[in-house]
This record gives structure tokens, C-alpha cells and sequence, in this order.
């Protein structure tokens, strides 16, 4: 049993491949677990969905990168859009991203322990559009090929192959964490999201300038 906001913990070969392990059984709501009105917008008072869509407000300010988070079922890839992901650590290199309890994408990588993601550049937003579709046949048009257990995508910014290392409950999405077992980057500018809209990094005009703190790598 888990305390309020104490994260649960999964390894990913737990044996429970297809079980969405932060949901209990019917009859078996745990103590000091969300409230069902937590997760289930059908439950949410007035209260509640007005906090919801503010912070849905608010988190579209923020700007993310895109990519495409994959993983190899038996010789078959199946990937999914995704921008809640970002870096952990440098040592050992690890990266971090946040799955939906129903991502296909997440009951594969809970058998396969691979994760490969594709982070996308400037031009590549159809892909990231395909790829948000539900289905198995989002790779029918895309060009890739199987690296790390796992499928990369033709033209993107970066590449980053891992093995999955754990995963962490978190409201209604589950955190994957990622030891990285390979990263290539290309020159590509990156593909970012923001305001429910695909763009790309411009620097600040002052940035440019010679002075600025950013331009020389700080
Ligand atoms: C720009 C963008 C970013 C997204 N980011 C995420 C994300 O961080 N996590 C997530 O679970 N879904 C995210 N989605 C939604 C999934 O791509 C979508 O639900 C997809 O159909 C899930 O596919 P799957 O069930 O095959 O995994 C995003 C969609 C878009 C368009």
C-alpha cells in the first residue's frame, strides 16, 4: 500500500505485461491512493474541472520538444508521439518521459524493456501527427530501421536508444525511466509544441549577440 503521493514503483518484467498496475481491481480502491474523481474526468465537480482547465491553460505556455518514443514487439515497431519527456542524468545517461495509463505503446514497452526515442526536427510535424493516432499501422509510410530494441525514424534531430529501467506511477500517466544505451544527434533544429501548435527554436535577437551567456554554452 502506498502513501498519498508516494510514488509506486514497477519494474518492468514484473510479469504483470498487459495489468495497468496503478488502477486496483473492482472492490479494491486502496487507501491513500488518487481518488477515483482524480482520474476519471466523469467525476470531477465544478471545482475540480475548473482547475483542470486552468492548468491545461497553463501547461500549454509551456514549450516542448516532440518526439516519437518507440519500441520493437517482436521484430514489429510501434511508436507514439510524445513531448512530456526530457533528460535525468548524466551519470549513468538516463532520460525520462510520462506514458497514459491506456498508451498501447506502454503495455509493449512493459514486456519489451526497450524504448527508443526519435526526437523530431523542424520539418517533421506529419510525423508527429501520424504518430499520434491510435492503430498498429503508423510506420506503413515512415521510413526507420530497428536499432536498440527499438525503431528509428529517418531524418529526426536526435536519436536516444534505451533499456527501460523502471516505472513510476503518476496520476493517470505512468513515468517510464530510461538507461541510454545509445545517442546520436544530426543538425537539425528541433520540432517543438507550444500553445497547441507545432514551431521550432528561434534565439532571442540579444542572444545572438556575443555577450549573451547561452551562446557560450553556460
Ligand atoms: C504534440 C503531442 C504530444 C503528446 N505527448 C504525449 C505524452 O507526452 N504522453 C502521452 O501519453 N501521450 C502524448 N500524446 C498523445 C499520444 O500521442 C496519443 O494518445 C497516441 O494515440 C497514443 O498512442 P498509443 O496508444 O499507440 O501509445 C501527445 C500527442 C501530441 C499530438
Amino acid at each position: 500500500m502506498s502513501l498519498p503521493g508516494e510514488a509506486v514503483r514497477r519494474t518492468p518484467h514484473a510479469g504483470r505485461a498487459q495489468e495497468d498496475p496503478g488502477r486496483p481491481g473492482r472492490g479494491q480502491e486502496e487507501p491513500g491512493r488518487l481518488d477515483r474523481a482524480q482520474v476519471d474526468p466523469g467525476r470531477l465537480d465544478r471545482a475540480q474541472v475548473d482547475l483542470r482547465d486552468a492548468f491545461r491553460a497553463a501547461m500549454a505556455r509551456v514549450c516542448t520538444p516532440v518526439c516519437v518514443a518507440t519500441t520493437l514487439d517482436r521484430g514489429r515497431p510501434h511508436g507514439t508521439t510524445v513531448s512530456a519527456f526530457t533528460s535525468l542524468s548524466m551519470s549513468p545517461p538516463m532520460v525520462l518521459m510520462a506514458l497514459d495509463r491506456g498508451s498501447d505503446l506502454l503495455a509493449l514497452i512493459r514486456r519489451t524493456g526497450r524504448l527508443g526515442l526519435n526526437i523530431l526536427a523542424g520539418g517533421q510535424s506529419d510525423l508527429a501527427l501520424c504518430f499520434a493516432r491510435k492503430g498498429a499501422d503508423k510506420f506503413a509510410d515512415a521510413e526507420w530501421s530497428a536499432e536498440s530494441g527499438a525503431a528509428r525514424l529517418a531524418g529526426a534531430a536526435a536519436w536516444v536508444g534505451c533499456a527501460v529501467s523502471d516505472l513510476i506511477d503518476g496520476g493517470d500517466h505512468v513515468i517510464v525511466l530510461g538507461t541510454v544505451l545509445r545517442a546520436e544527434a544530426a543538425d537539425a533544429a528541433p520540432l517543438t509544441y507550444h500553445a497547441r501548435t507545432f514551431g521550432t527554436h528561434c534565439p532571442n535577437a540579444d542572444c545572438l549577440n556575443a555577450a549573451c551567456a547561452c551562446s557560450r554554452g553556460v
